[in-house]
């Protein structure tokens, strides 16, 4: 990755992010973004989007936190990463978001740590799980992609309101949120459970939750909240579905596998949002390919969004 004194380059995917390049683009086409010391901690930083988005902001000279539940696979990811940048630094904290102790102690870690992060990245997610549960009795899905993080941000949220540099939060969601219906009457889905609807369910919630905390927050606090679809990409998420034995479906995802983002281009959007000046300042949207996006109709119903963050307060006990 060449330097230029004081920044480092960053060189957006072939597909994607082309709004980046537009404001920032000199003729050789590759994006610079200047680098101040900055930190960003990534939950499930060490796979998929999440390790892609690690390694091109370590690539950018910014401190790389993973929270990731698997400390063996945590190691690899920041081994593979210091390798391609000895200079970066690095380190990982515990965090299962499908067991509220572990969060509350990854939570404890990053604020005794007096790390200021500029940039909080709630990344990891599973989809289309068979009907499983977190430690607390929370349907998986709904409790890992959106309870966990919604508990972690809330109790980390002190120090970044405190910090004295501006913070970007920032939401991995999915398109997938848009057949996802959020019934108060059966969160957990207990009645009738369906793997692809409490999929887009809990990707429903994270774009409720970002909406939602961007109205809470204080008018002095130097945040912004985002949330993002990253596009169709080849990654290990699919893990779930691979295990249903229906004889279609290893054809099916062979086919769709063409048509996939490699998970570099898939962490385009999150990079964007992470480190472009162009969205300085930018705060409750939602972005699609480096570009502000419409959600759908339902993600912007403040009085769901508000019983949403209420129950999710009281079955998490967030501050
Ligand atoms: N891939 C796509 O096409 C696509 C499309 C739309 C949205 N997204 C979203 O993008 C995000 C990243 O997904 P990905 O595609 O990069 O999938 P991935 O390759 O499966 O990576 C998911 C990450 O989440 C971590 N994770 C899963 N359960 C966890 C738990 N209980 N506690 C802590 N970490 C956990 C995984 O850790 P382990 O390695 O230990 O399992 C892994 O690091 C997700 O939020 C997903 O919903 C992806």
């Amino acid at each position: 990755m060449p330097l230029v004194r004081g920044f480092q380059l960053f060189c957006p995917t072939k597909r994607g992010c082309l709004g980046a390049r537009r404001a920032t683009s000199r003729s050789s086409g590759v994006t610079v973004y200047a680098t101040a010391k900055r930190a960003v901690f990534i939950t499930g930083g060490n796979t998929g989007i999440g390790y892609e988005t690690a390694k091109a902001l370590a690539a950018q000279g910014f401190r790389v936190t993973i929270g990731c539940r698997d400390a063996v696979k945590a190691g690899l990811a920041l081994a593979r990463i210091k390798e391609a940048f000895p200079s970066a630094v690095l380190d990982s904290v515990p965090l299962d978001l499908a067991d509220l102790s572990s969060v509350s102690d990854c939570a404890k870690r990053v604020l005794d740590s007096g790390v200021q992060y500029d940039v909080w990245i709630n990344n990891a997610g599973v989809m289309s799980c068979p009907k499983m549960s977190t430690a607390q009795g929370f349907e998986y899905q709904l409790g890992v992609n959106h309870l966990g993080h919604f508990a972690l941000t809330n109790q980390v949220l002190p120090a970044l309101q405190t910090s004295n540099k501006p913070v970007r939060i920032i939401n991995v969601a999915s398109a997938a949120h848009a057949f996802g219906k959020i019934d108060f009457n059966d969160l957990m889905l207990d009645r009738s459970y369906d793997a692809w609807q409490s999929y887009g369910r809990s990707k429903l919630a994270n774009i409720l939750f970002s909406y939602e905390l961007n109205r809470r927050l204080r008018p002095g606090d130097n945040i912004t909240v985002n949330c993002l679809h990253p596009g169709i990409v080849k990654t290990e998420l699919g893990r779930y579905m691979a295990a249903e034995t229906t004889w279609y479906m290893p054809l099916a995802m062979g086919l769709m596998k063409l048509f996939m983002l490699e998970p570099a281009q898939g962490a385009a959007t999150s990079i964007y949002l992470a480190s472009s000046p162009e969205v300085e300042g930018v705060t409750g949207k939602y972005f699609v390919n480096c570009s502000r996006a419409v959600s759908s109709n339902d993600s912007y119903n403040h009085d769901t969004a508000r019983r949403l963050w209420e129950i999710s307060q009281e079955l998490t006990m967030a501050p």
